[in-house]
């Protein structure tokens, strides 16, 4: 049974961003849309919420949504890099843009998909199921050095090079075309000792977070979707985001920290002649993390981490 995804740092995205009645709000990551109800009851019957998801399913919840909330609501199918590039040809000046990153559980969870290693399913991972590359194509085509260099750097997995090898060395016999195939893959290539390292946990975790990034171009959407979130929020406006992973976490710290920086004058300077001024005021501190009693109640949350910052004015 597919669960309602839950949305995580609910409360904390609320208060950190402030929605105010009549407010125009991005939600860039629509899912099941349980920021946004709480985001919509904020902003009222004078407000706009404009919901971005590429997944064609999101939209249904979008409906229930749009039928439920007082405020005007327009959905955007589509990746949110290019929603945000759309929002922005059309001037919109947003009060409040956020970004929940991942997968919904209800995409976990639709065993078909092909996201869980827990399920045996055809090898796709695709958000959109229109898009052209899978799982499949990455797992059967890349090289085995390209192959290591993915687990390495978007799963940071120690035991990258020998999980490619076992799979270039079995698809060579015949493709790898189930999740089921791929998890028989990474545990054989694994020594004993190394397999049982893992305790509970799968070793093909991070394997599968690293295709389904690249699957989904998860880090370049990100990046390209940061300056034009920045750009479309008016004077005060807040950016929030919440990452799973610390691929995804680094670069909002970066790029928050980096608008939130002052004079940049070497520190032997007597006074600053850079003239240059923060253009955001960081509002999350360091990253908000879910409580032990939210991570009781929905393990999914464990990694999650929330950050957000303010814009002190608009660029000249
Ligand atoms: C963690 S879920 C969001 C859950 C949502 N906040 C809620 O409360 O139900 C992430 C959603 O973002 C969508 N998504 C992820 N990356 C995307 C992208 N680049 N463009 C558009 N949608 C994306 C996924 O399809 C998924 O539905």
């Amino acid at each position: 049974m597919n669960r309602v995804h839950i949305p995580v740092l609910a409360g904390e995205l609320i208060e950190l961003t402030a929605p105010a009645s009549g407010e125009t709000v991005v939600d860039c990551t629509f899912g099941a849309g349980g920021h946004a109800r709480l985001i919509a009851d904020r902003i009222g019957p004078s407000g706009t919420l404009v919901c971005i998801d590429r997944d064609p399913s999101a939209e249904e919840h979008f409906d229930d949504l749009a039928r439920e909330v007082a405020c005007e609501t327009r959905f955007l199918r589509m990746d949110y890099a290019e929603g945000l590039a759309l929002l922005r040809e059309e001037r919109l000046s947003a009060d409040i843009v956020y970004l929940d990153l991942g997968i919904s559980s209800m995409q976990v969870d639709a065993r078909e998909r092909g996201f869980s290693y827990s399920y045996d399913a055809p090898l796709d991972m695709r958000m959109d199921p229109g898009q052209q590359l899978d799982a499949r194509e990455i797992v059967n085509t890349w090289d085995e050095r390209q192959l290591a260099q993915l687990f390495r750097r978007l799963g940071e997995d120690p035991n990258s090079n020998r999980i490619a090898r076992e799979i270039v060395r079995r698809r060579t016999r015949s493709p790898i075309e189930t999740t089921g195939e791929l998890v028989a893959a990474i545990e054989g290539a694994l020594p004993a000792a190394v397999r049982r390292s893992f305790g509970g946990g799968s070793p093909a975790k991070r394997v599968f977070q690293a295709i389904r990034i690249a699957v989904n171009s998860e880090l370049d959407s990100l990046d390209r979707a940061l300056p034009l979130a920045w750009e479309l929020l008016s004077e005060h406006g807040r950016l929030a985001a919440i990452s799973f992973h610390s691929l995804e976490d680094r670069r909002v710290k970066r790029f928050l920290a980096e608008r939130a920086r002052g004079c940049v004058c070497p520190p032997d300077f007597p006074v600053c002649v850079c003239g240059r001024e923060p253009e955001a005021e960081l509002i999350s501190g360091r990253a908000v993390m879910p409580t032990v009693g939210e991570i009781a109640d929905n393990p999914r949350a464990k990694s999650s981490r929330l950050r957000a910052a303010r814009k002190l004015r608009e660029a000249a």
